[in-house]
């Protein structure tokens, strides 16, 4: 996949000169350079995940923890969105495994970069809230081997992404939020967490749905560990991955996140999926858009958000991390990379 140089020019230049502290430039030219070598398509898996009951498995289990979900916060309706990409038409009343009976979500997000936010050393943990206020989303993650069409087990899938006005925790830096410089940041590790695939290579988080910040369309972070071993403390130093991407959302359902409140006090400039420049680039080979449902009678009550991905198990990389949160504290690394303030 190549994009032609006119675009590159077009897409990275105006984002480069508003945003000084963050090289998109080369983030661009890692995840170019990756899609020139590698092959990114998880579709001649569908067949094969099909007959061995990994889509009724992967139906059954989003579809519990909808239930659960429904329950727990005493929801009786629902609506559902139409999710992304999907022909059907759902009501409220449509069952929640009729909704997620698709093999839509088997696509692959290849390797990205994980950016300029990275920070090792996270807890493992299903809930990553912490104290952050925003529209309640729950995330399914499903990893699969790209050769051998097989789910993955026994791997630490680690999330990160801002919160509902644009900023990360863990991180000080001059593009991080706008004029929040607060050194106590580095300190934070809310929205940030790491899990362990089951033996369908799943995990679910809960979290909130990530607002958005400059020179950048909603995203969340992904990435992949092999072998991984975890400290004895339940958190994970481990910066090597198979696999670091980024899931996204369709642009309606941003915009009804972002008419929602603390995410209306978000000063910063909103960029959308088709004027992201890595989205862009993915979007050419593969579609790492979250499939989802609304838990509720809107937004407001929350989201259930899931993907698939392929992960090519012979890769291996050397993540760059910000920061590293210890036992003392956060410690800001100078020589990150996407970095160059
Ligand atoms: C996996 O990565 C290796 C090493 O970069 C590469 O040779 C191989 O083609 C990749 N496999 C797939 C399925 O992309
Ligand atoms: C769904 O599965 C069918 C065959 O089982 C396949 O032809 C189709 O490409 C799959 N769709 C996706 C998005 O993987
Ligand atoms: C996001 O984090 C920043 C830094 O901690 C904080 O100032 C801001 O209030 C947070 N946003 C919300 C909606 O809590
Ligand atoms: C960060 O946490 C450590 C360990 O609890 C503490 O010693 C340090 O003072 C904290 N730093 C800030 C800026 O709050
Ligand atoms: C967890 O354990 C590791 C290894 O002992 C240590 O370096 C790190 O500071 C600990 N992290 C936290 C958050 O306690």
């Amino acid at each position: 996949m190549h994009l032609p140089t006119f675009l590159l020019t077009a897409l990275v230049a105006p984002l480069v000169a508003g945003h000084p502290g963050h090289d998109h430039a080369k983030e661009l030219g890692t995840r170019l350079e990756f899609l020139a070598n590698n092959k990114n398509d998880l579709s001649h898996c569908a067949e094969k995940m099909r007959t061995r009951g990994l889509f009724a498995a992967n139906a059954q289990r989003r579809s519990e923890l909808a239930e659960t979900i429904l329950k727990k916060r005493g929801l009786e309706a629902r609506a559902i969105s139409d999710s992304h990409k999907s022909t059907a038409s759902y009501t409220a009343q449509t069952e929640l495994s009729t909704i997620f009976a698709g093999n839509s979500s088997c696509v692959l997000s290849p390797e990205q970069i994980e950016g300029p936010y990275y920070v090792s050393g996270e807890r493992i943990r299903q809930d990553v809230t912490e104290d952050q206020d925003g529209v309640p989303l729950a995330v399914d993650i499903q990893v699969v081997d790209m050769d051998t069409c097989e789910p993955i087990p026994g791997a630490y899938l680690e999330i990160w992404h801002c919160n509902a006005t644009g900023v990360y925790g863990g991180v000080v830096a001059s593009g991080n939020g706008v004029g929040d410089q607060d050194k106590a940041n580095l300190n934070n590790t809310w929205l940030r967490g790491v899990q362990k695939t089951d033996a369908h290579g799943a995990v679910q988080f809960h979290t909130i749905f990530p607002g958005h910040y400059i020179g950048r369309t909603t995203h969340i972070h992904v990435a992949v560990h092999l072998k991984a071993e975890p400290q004895a403390n339940g958190t994970l130093l481990d910066t090597t991955a198979a696999h670091v991407g980024q899931m996204y959302f369709d642009q309606d359902l941003i915009a009804a996140v972002e008419k929602q409140a603390p995410y209306t006090a978000n000063k910063q400039a909103l960029t959308t999926n088709s004027q992201d420049f890595l989205l862009t680039a993915a979007g050419q080979t593969s579609d790492p858009v979250m499939e989802y449902v609304v838990l509720g009678k809107g937004v407001e009550d929350g989201l259930l958000a899931w993907l698939g991905f392929g992960v090519n198990t012979t890769l291996a990389r050397e993540m760059s991390a910000a920061a590293t949160i210890y036992e003392s504290g956060g410690v800001a690394n100078p020589n990150a990379e996407y970095y160059n303030v």
